[in-house]
C-alpha cells in the first residue's frame, strides 16, 4: 500500500532556510519516491490567524507554490493546492473543534509563544489553529506528515482528535491516525542572531535568517555577520553545549553536506571560525542560489503558477469532498 503524505506551509512571505531544511527538502525526497502519494498545501487559512495584507496574500500563495516547484517538487507527481479553495477544510475544522478539548489546546506551546503577553488580544483562529491543521491532515487519510520539530505537538493533538472522533462516534479507524516524519538531527534551525530562538519569518532582523529568495551576496553577508564567539572550532560535541550559535551553523553545514554533527566537527576541529564560515557560505550558495533564481523566474509566469493551483484544487477537492460527506453523515447531519 502506498503512503499518503500531507504537509502545509503558510504563505506569509520570507520562506527561509528553516522551512527548507526542516520541511521542504524532505517534501522533495518524498515526492521523488514512487511509493508515496504526496499533497502539499499552501495554508492561507492558517496565514490569516495573524493580520495579513489582503493585497499581498494571493501573491504570497504564488510565491510559496514557486518555492515548492523551484525546490524540486514536481506538480505532475504531487498535488499542490491552496487551503482556502477547498471548503472542506473549514467545515472539517468546525466539526473537529467540537471534538477537541479546551484542555488539549491550552497546552499548545506555539500559541503561548505567538500570543505572548497579548493573549487576550490574539485571534480565536490563532488559538484553534491546530484544529484546522488536524482537519487538513485527516481529510486526506494521511499516513505520514513531514514537518519541522516545532509542529510536533500539533501533530500529537491531531492524533488525539482522530482517536477521540473514532471512539466517540464508534467508527473504528475511520480517521487515519497519522505518523509524524521529523528528522532526528537538526529538525529545528535556529536564528543566525540568537542560537536559542528558532529561525522564523516573523523575527524583525532580516539578518537572522537566510531567505530562499536571497542572492549569493546576501547569503555570504548573512553568514559573515552570523553571531558566533571568539573561540576556534570545537573539538568535541560536548563543547557545543554552551555554544548554541556555532552548534546551529554546524547543524546547517551537516544538513547541506549530508554528514552528521560528529563528522562535521572532525572536518573543522581547531580551525578558525572564519574558515568554517567560508565553507558554509559556499555550501549554502550552491544549494539556495539556484532555488532563489528559479523562484524569481517562476514568479514572472503567474498563469503557470495559477494553473498548478487550479489543477491541485480540483484533485484535492475531489478527495476532501468524499471524506467531509462521510464525516457529516457520521455526526448526523
Ligand atoms: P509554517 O508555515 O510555520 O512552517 C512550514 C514548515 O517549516 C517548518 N519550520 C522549521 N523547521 C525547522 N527549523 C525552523 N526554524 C523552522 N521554521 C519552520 C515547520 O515545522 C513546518 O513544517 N501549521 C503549519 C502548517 C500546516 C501544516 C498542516 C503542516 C498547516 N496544516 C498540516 C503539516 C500538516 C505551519 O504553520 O508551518
Amino acid at each position: 500500500m502506498s503512503n499518503k503524505i500531507f504537509s502545509g506551509v503558510q504563505p506569509t512571505g520570507n520562506l527561509h532556510l528553516g522551512n527548507y531544511l526542516g520541511a521542504i527538502k524532505n517534501f522533495v525526497e518524498l515526492n521523488n519516491d514512487t511509493n508515496n502519494n504526496c499533497i502539499f498545501c499552501v495554508v492561507d487559512l492558517h496565514a490569516i490567524t495573524i493580520k495579513q495584507d489582503p493585497n499581498k496574500l494571493k501573491n504570497n500563495v504564488r510565491e510559496t507554490v514557486a518555492t515548492f516547484v523551484a525546490s524540486g517538487i514536481d506538480p505532475k507527481k504531487s498535488i499542490i493546492f491552496n487551503q482556502s479553495s477547498v471548503a472542506a477544510h473549514s467545515e472539517a475544522a468546525w466539526i473537529l473543534s467540537c471534538v477537541a478539548r479546551m484542555g488539549w489546546l491550552n497546552r499548545m506551546t506555539q500559541f503561548k509563544e505567538k500570543a505572548g503577553k497579548e493573549k487576550e488580544k490574539a485571534s480565536i483562529g490563532l488559538y484553534s489553529y491546530p484544529v484546522l491543521m488536524a482537519a487538513d491532515i485527516l481529510l486526506y487519510d494521511t499516513t505520514h506528515v513531514p514537518v519541522g520539530d516545532d509542529q510536533k505537538q500539533h501533530l500529537e493533538l491531531c492524533r488525539d482528535i482522530a482517536q477521540k472522533f473514532n471512539n466517540d462516534f464508534k467508527v473504528d479507524n475511520f480517521l487515519q491516525v497519522p505518523e509524524p516524519l521529523i528528522q532526528k538531527e537538526f529538525s529545528r534551525i535556529m536564528s543566525l542572531k540568537d542560537g536559542s530562538k528558532k529561525m522564523s519569518k516573523s523575527e524583525l532582523s532580516d539578518l537572522s535568517r537566510i531567505n530562499l529568495t536571497d542572492d549569493q551576496d546576501q547569503i555570504k553577508n548573512k553568514i559573515k555577520k552570523a553571531k558566533t564567539d571568539p573561540m576556534p572550532m570545537p573539538k568535541d560535541i560536548k563543547d557545543l553545549d554552551e555554544r548554541l550559535e556555532v552548534k546551529n551553523l554546524l547543524g546547517i553545514y551537516s544538513c547541506l553536506n549530508n554528514t552528521n554533527l560528529q563528522d562535521s566537527i572532525e572536518i573543522f576541529k581547531g580551525k578558525n571560525l572564519s574558515e568554517f564560515k567560508e565553507k558554509l557560505s559556499d555550501l549554502l550558495v550552491a544549494e539556495i542560489d539556484p532555488i532563489s533564481k528559479e523562484i524569481k523566474k517562476l514568479l514572472e509566469d503567474k498563469s503557470y503558477l495559477d494553473k498548478i493551483l487550479l489543477d491541485g484544487v480540483e484533485k484535492a477537492n475531489s478527495i476532501a469532498l468524499k471524506k467531509i460527506d462521510r464525516i457529516k453523515e457520521i455526526v448526523g447531519f
